[in-house]
């Protein structure tokens, strides 16, 4: 009985120690480390952008950076958790329209190429966060 339990605790610890399934994505895209140099980058070209600059200034953009560092961990099965607020609360009167939505993807796309991300995988992210749009444009 007892080396039965002691087994069961082997099992458990085991499979706590494993990465979540269908990580793959996550470990494209470079875990966490990784995303982190992604979102900065993506932030720095919208930040340099001129047709979408004026959303980031004003902004607590260290709480950006880490919002957008978690969600994305999470949608590509990595080992996070989302504590930020709602697509629609956070984007709420800010006037995003289907421009706004497109120059951030290119800057993210930029931001992915820079670090060298294949095209597989920039995609499987571009698919992960492409049902957001709606909660995110101001039609
Ligand atoms: C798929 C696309 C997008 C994703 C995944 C995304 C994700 C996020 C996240 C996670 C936050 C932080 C929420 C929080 O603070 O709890 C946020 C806030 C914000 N997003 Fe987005 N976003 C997207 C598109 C856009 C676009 C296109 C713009 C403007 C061009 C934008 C501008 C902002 C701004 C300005 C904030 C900060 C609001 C504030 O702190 O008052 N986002 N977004």
């Amino acid at each position: 009985m007892r080396v039965l339990s002691l087994l069961l605790v082997f099992l458990l610890a085991s499979c706590a120690n494993q990465p979540p399934k269908g990580d793959s994505l996550y470990r494209a895209l470079g875990e966490r480390a990784g995303i982190t140099r992604i979102v900065e980058g993506m932030l720095l070209n919208s930040a340099r952008n001129p047709r979408i600059s004026h959303h980031f200034q004003d902004i607590d953009i260290e709480r950006l950076r880490d919002k957008l560092v978690e969600q994305i961990c999470v949608e590509a099965g990595g080992p996070c958790e989302y504590t930020g607020d709602s697509m629609e609360e956070s984007h709420k009167g800010l006037n995003i329209d289907r421009g706004d939505f497109n120059a951030l993807v290119e800057d993210l796309i930029d931001a992915m190429d820079a670090e060298h991300i294949p095209v597989p995988a920039q995609n499987g992210l571009l698919a992960r966060l492409a049902p957001m749009r709606g909660q995110i444009i101001d039609r």
